[in-house]
């Protein structure tokens, strides 16, 4: 492939959203899509509201922001994707889904397209089996959010080309990004590092070693991070979290990756994170107190 001048975003959630985002302004024609018409809207929202902060705070000029926008088109279509150059898939953490999904794309794109995957933790090997084309198979894993965050992790499955390695490091690059390379094992190198300590803090919480406040601020304050790792697990959203972990278990086989309870019983119960306005915290807007009425 000479050039690459257009992309696709499987999926709108936070990631899909923030990806579509990156290549508009950086002079690709997007097609983000989900199966959601609802998650389309809320991405169309999101992005214009994240374009607009970056014009003003003088990141971008006003003129090529309105140009990022005029770049994105939206569907629910995958047939809208056959003669996109690349594809950056970014749908729920599942194996299954996934996979489902690349099946349909390898039928759906040309055959010199790349399909990439934003996966936190999944074999690239496996999702690249499900297709005829695993040497253009790769992975791209950006971090949340995706138009600030400076790295993007490459995973290269088991036949992954140096064509395709190249023109995907190029892209990452081009969208301002530093890469690092990871073998194609559960977790890569981010998340094989940081989902055991987001477990462990839960089991801390869960055995009542500490209230999360104190969690949080003891790995802020004490570590340097950020963001305290239930603070984070909060806003990458505790089904991912959840998810990755399930992966890290299975495919290293350790137990030491087993989920934390507390951690699968948040998720069963809805409580996803800051996406769902509660999760480890609770975000929701607490209502104004009535005030009485005062008397004349
Ligand atoms: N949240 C993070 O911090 C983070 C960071 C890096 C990577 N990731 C990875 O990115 C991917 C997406 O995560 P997210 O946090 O954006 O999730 P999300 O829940 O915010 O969004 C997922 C979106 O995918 C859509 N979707 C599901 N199945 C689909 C299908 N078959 N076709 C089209 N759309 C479909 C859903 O409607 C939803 O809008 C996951 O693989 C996750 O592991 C997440």
């Amino acid at each position: 492939m000479a050039e690459i001048k257009t992309l696709a975003v499987v999926g709108s959630g936070q990631m899909g959203s923030g990806i579509a985002q990156l290549g508009a302004v950086h002079g690709l024609d997007v097609w983000l899509v989900d199966t959601d018409p609802d998650a389309l809207v809320r991405a169309t929202k999101s992005i214009s509201s994240s374009i607009q902060r970056f014009v003003s705070n003088a990141h971008l000029s006003q003129a090529a922001g309105s140009d990022a926008l005029r770049r994105l088109k939206y569907t629910s279509n995958l047939e809208d994707l056959h003669s996109v150059d690349v594809v950056i898939e970014a749908i729920v953490e599942s194996t299954e889904v996934k996979k489902k999904l690349f099946s349909e794309l390898d039928k759906i794109a040309k055959a010199s397209a790349i399909l990439a995957s934003n996966t936190s933790s999944i074999s690239i090997t496996r999702l690249a089996s499900a297709t005829s084309r695993p040497c253009q198979v790769i992975g791209m894993h950006f971090m949340n959010p995706p138009p600030i965050m400076k790295l993007v992790e490459i995973v290269r499955g088991a036949d992954t080309s140096d064509e395709t390695f190249s023109l995907t490091k190029a892209l990452a690059e081009r969208f301002g990004k530093i890469v690092i390379c990871s073998q194609d094992y559960s977790g890569f190198i981010v998340n094989r590092i940081l989902m055991p300590m987001i477990n462990e803090a839960f089991f801390t919480l869960y055995t009542g070693v500490a209230m999360k406040e104190d969690i949080d601020a003891g790995m802020k304050l004490g570590t340097n991070h950020p963001m305290g790792p239930l603070e984070l697990a909060d806003f990458i959203g505790l089904d991912v979290c959840l998810s990755i972990m399930r992966v890290l278990h299975a495919g290293l086989g350790d137990n030491k990756y087993a989920p934390c309870p507390l951690l699968v019983q948040y998720v069963d119960a809805g409580r996803l994170g800051r996406k769902r306005g509660i999760g480890v915290y609770d975000y929701r807007k607490i209502p104004e107190p009535v005030k009485p009425t005062p008397r004349l």
